[in-house]
């Protein structure tokens, strides 16, 4: 069954999770609650080792949690098997780091395409099409060819943005995606997010320290204590 409009894009019910096992076991979500819907743009606060990271990665089904409840899209990724994740993650979500995390010998325009040829096994002429029309829509079409290596911070950070709209994603989780950018180009990026927010409908959450960019969002959710407060 497709899921109707009314479902929400995520739920989380008392979620946490526990690193390690025995005396050095480290509780770092303790029970947190939260519905997001589709189409926002939600900045993520907390602070340093409160578990934003953390977080993020579960929502990108790279970490499991330990307990509670994690539907996305009205699927019930707590139960789901690792094959099931690995095709709603190809799917449904896109992911921007704090660096960039481009293959470097890749071209701006084979890292945009690379997650279209991991979820199709091949890489189709289409997906060089809209490889193309994702870099234009960042501003990068006269770097098509270029390697990663010849790009500057801020616009391997843009390639990333690209790369991970190109499956075409309803979340994109972004960690500090302008951690590591100065003010312009942090800008840039965040005009760049706040575009796609409003053209594709595309749901980010964005982690950040930087009250300039949580003030660019729509909400605002913060971790503290474990749990969304
Ligand atoms: N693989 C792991 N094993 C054990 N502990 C971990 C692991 N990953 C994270 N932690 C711990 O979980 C806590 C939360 O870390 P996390 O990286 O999620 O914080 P964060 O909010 O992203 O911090 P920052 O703002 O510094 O990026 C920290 O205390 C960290 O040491
Ligand atoms: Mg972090």
């Amino acid at each position: 069954m497709m899921p109707s409009d009314e479902t929400p894009l995520l739920e989380l019910q008392d979620l946490t999770k526990t690193f390690g096992t025995g005396e050095t076991a480290t509780q770092v979500l303790k029970g947190l609650n939260l519905t997001l819907q589709k189409g926002g743009m939600i900045a993520l606060l907390g602070a340093s080792g409160s578990g934003k990271s953390t977080l993020l990665n579960i929502l990108g089904t790279l970490l499991r949690p330990t307990s509670g409840g994690f539907t996305m899209l009205g699927q019930n990724l707590f139960t789901a098997n690792d094959a099931t994740l690995t095709d709603f993650r190809n799917r449904h979500i896109g992911f921007v780091f704090q660096l960039h995390n481009l293959l470097p010998d890749f071209t701006a325009l084979e890292n945009v395409i690379f997650p279209s040829a991991v979820r199709d096994g091949v890489e189709r002429p289409a997906a060089r099409r809209r490889g193309a029309e994702l870099l234009d829509i960042v501003g990068l079409s006269d770097r098509i060819n270029f390697r990663a290596t010849k790009l500057s911070g801020g616009q391997k950070q843009r390639v990333a943005v690209a790369r991970a709209l190109m499956n075409n994603p309803d979340l994109i989780l972004a960690d500090e995606p302008t951690g590591n950018l100065d003010s312009k180009s942090a800008q840039q990026v965040m005009d760049l997010i706040t575009r796609v927010n409003k053209s594709e409908n595309t749901a980010f959450l964005i982690s950040t320290h930087d009250e300039d960019i949580a003030a660019q969002c729509t909400s605002r959710i913060e971790i503290r204590d474990g749990r969304i407060s």
